[in-house]
């Protein structure tokens, strides 16, 4: 078989490959589309890569110019023979350079199909949380509730108990899980500025911890500390849930608190700051 037999076979292969990536590309695109499947997405995935892959070593293997090449460095005036071979070389790169914009534009139906399904996987970024990240349900005056949905009264704990709750109408809603402990029953105040947000000796903090979002729903109450059983991060309680141990970085927001002439415990608003793990844009 001629070398030109041989390059023209070679030329074939690789534009089958790079045809058979662009096929696996939308039929990866169309999977995805379709409602996805994990594995059929990995296969198509596989193969697109492996024509592009095996287009490559084609062309570096019957494509381009194999050496070995020897340049004699005290020969730099062409001999006859120089100039015959520097002809013969450029004939047989003939070949190549006319089926080179064949190609290249193979390459680029592979590459621009694999690129178009590469972008269909942003959708699975789910929609912009917009501001949701920075708000809970919890609302100025929103009665307090526990699990089940009632109201905590001023005196549904003892001194040292500690309850999850929610804003009323909104149990379960994750964001706004709340840790309710009553450390005295006389006003607490934890941090200059919130002398009003632990009535009668009840304090909330947000039960989202702020290392990866675990529920911090371990209180010791000897040490009156909230751990986090996900790391281990500790919080304590009395000093604004200040970090005392694990890898957490900053303190669990605390939810201002009141209680209302009948005795049940409301928010005073909002937490102050976002809650949970920080985020690029978190602010503070
Ligand atoms: S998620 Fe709480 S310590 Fe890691």
């Amino acid at each position: 078989m001629s070398s030109h037999q041989r390059e023209a076979r070679a030329t074939n292969r690789i534009a089958v490959a790079f045809g058979v990536t662009a096929a696996a590309a939308v039929g990866l695109a169309i999977t995805y589309g379709l409602g996805g499947q994990s594995q059929v997405e990995g296969a198509l995935l596989a193969i697109a890569l492996g024509g592009l892959g095996y287009g490559f070593v084609e062309v570096a293997k019957h494509l381009l110019p194999q050496g070995p090449y020897v340049e004699e460095r005290e020969q730099l005036v062409a001999t006859p023979e120089d100039v015959a071979s520097f002809e013969q070389a450029l004939e047989r790169g003939q070949p190549w350079l006319s089926r080179r914009g064949f190609l290249v534009k193979m390459l680029g139906l592979a590459a621009g199909a694999l690129g178009i399904a590469a972008l269909f996987p942003l959708r699975s970024l789910g929609p912009n949380p917009g501001r949701t990240l920075f708000h809970t349900r919890w609302r100025k005056g929103t009665f307090v509730v526990d699990e089940q949905g009632e109201r905590v009264r001023v005196d549904t704990l003892d001194v040292g108990g500690a309850i999850t709750v929610f804003p009323q109408g909104s149990v379960g809603v994750e964001n706004s899980q709340t840790m309710l402990i009553r450390l005295t029953d006389r006003d607490f105040v934890t941090r200059d500025g919130r002398e009003t947000w632990g009535p009668e000796g009840y304090v909330a903090f947000s039960k989202v911890c702020t290392h990866a979002g675990c529920p911090v729903g371990l209180y010791q109450q000897q040490f009156k500390k909230l751990l986090c059983p996900c790391h281990q991060s500790t919080f304590d309680v009395p000093d604004a849930a200040s970090v005392s141990f694990g890898p957490a970085t900053r303190p669990l927001p605390q939810l201002p608190l009141m209680i209302d002439d009948d005795g049940f415990l409301r928010s005073q608003s909002d937490y102050e700051e976002p809650i949970g793990p920080g985020f690029w844009n978190r602010g503070r």
